[in-house]
């Protein structure tokens, strides 16, 4: 794996180095990168050829750019295209994906480029370390949650019967494009779930950064200068936890703020169109600063203004904004139970002691999860 930093810096352009010694990459974040990305990756890696796991959305949406900047950097490129959506996450496909990347004789030198959201990045990053012992991959996000969280940090993997996320790898990508211009194209639900996860590193780590959410989102909707400062921002952040703790035995875990009641709430519908996996954070991130009042962790105040500013972005942050209902408590907590989020029985929280304070909380009881999410059903 290259360990240099490939770019020539373009002005529009933010890069975000994460540190992993010799297996160290650049996450770049501008416009048009899927146009370049051909000439950056053979800079990267001379002569290789590339495999391109994508599924049926992009496939027509920006396939065809991707695929003319590699042909133009002259690099020879094969692909497959799975469905679009979370149940893609599944031991069939990944089998299917393998079976195309070894059949198109792709080597231990070559690449796999994943361009797609978090499905594809996860999937594709997950094939890509098991076939042939471990293929290098680059992630080309085209969702604002895969650019700010899940293509950055190795974390490559698929669902089972038993819950999301259960089975894969710590893979990291060597090279991360995030090309803002894609996002223009994304409906704004799915632009919305992704602002969840931008909103958790303020939320966890940095208050200034938060302050600046709530009075800077709408031009983060809107694209050019602020949304490229948030991304970046964003992929600092996560990139320094990646850097200090690439295996999450310690501070990475932070970045689970929200994710307890989330993975709970999206199991709880099926991991469906119902909720988004970023809906389901942002109620999840409004749930955690609830109980850490609960717990009187957390000031009512900080709480209530996690709540006004997901809300007001139009994010849901309550169960009751749930579509369909949910399950009862006992369910929730099932789900809770089942989550890698538990050690020896004991639910793993990130609470907080107020915005930007975030820590890791190992023992808290089910009965003190039990009342919040009971108080939450009682609330009109
Ligand atoms: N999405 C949390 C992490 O990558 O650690």
């Amino acid at each position: 794996m290259s360990s240099g930093t490939i770019v020539e810096a373009h002005p529009a352009h933010e890069i975000v180095r994460v540190d992993l010694g010799t297996r160290s990459y650049d996450i770049i974040i501008g416009t048009h990168l899927i146009e370049a990305a051909g000439r950056l990756i053979a800079e990267l890696r001379p002569g290789a050829a590339a495999f391109v796991v994508t599924d049926s959305n992009v496939a027509e949406s920006h396939f065809p750019m991707l695929e003319r900047s590699l042909a133009a950097a002259g690099i020879c490129a094969a692909k497959t295209v799975v469905r679009a959506g979370e149940a893609s996450k599944n031991f069939a496909t990944l089998e299917r994906v393998v079976d195309a990347i070894l059949a198109a004789r792709i080597e231990r030198n070559d690449l796999v480029i994943a361009l797609g959201g978090g499905v594809i990045g996860d999937l594709a990053g997950f094939a890509a370390a098991i076939a042939r012992r471990g293929i290098d991959v680059v992630q080309i996000p085209t969702t604002l949650l895969a650019q700010v969280d899940s293509a950055i940090g190795g974390k490559t993997g698929i669902n089972t019967k038993h819950g999301k996320n259960l089975v894969g790898a710590f893979h990291q990508p060597c090279l991360v494009l995030a090309d803002t211009q894609v996002l223009d194209t994304l409906p704004q639900r799915e632009f919305r779930a992704g602002y969840a996860e931008v909103a958790k590193y303020g939320l966890l780590g940095d208050a200034a950064f938060f302050a600046w959410l709530e009075s800077n989102w709408h031009e983060l909707f809107s694209g050019g200068a602020a949304r490229t400062r948030a991304i970046a921002t964003s992929c600092r952040m996560k990139a320094d936890f990646v850097s200090r703790d690439e295996r999450e035995r310690g501070e990475r875990a932070l970045l689970n703020l929200g994710h307890t009641f989330g993975h709970a709430l999206e199991a709880a519908t099926g991991f469906s169109d119902r909720l988004l996996h970023g809906e389901a954070i942002a109620i999840g991130l409004a749930l955690a600063f609830r109980l850490s009042v609960a717990l009187e962790l957390c000031d009512r105040k900080d709480a209530d203004r996690v709540a006004a500013h997901l809300a007001a972005v139009g994010l849901p942050t309550r169960l009751a904004d749930v579509a369909g209902g949910l399950p009862d408590t006992d369910a929730l907590l099932q789900h809770m139970a089942q989550d890698k989020k538990v050690r020896r029985g004991a639910l793993v929280f990130v609470l907080a002691r107020g915005i930007g304070k975030a820590f890791m909380a190992p023992d808290v009881a089910p009965e003190q999860v039990r009342a919040v999410l009971d108080a939450e059903r009682r609330r009109t």
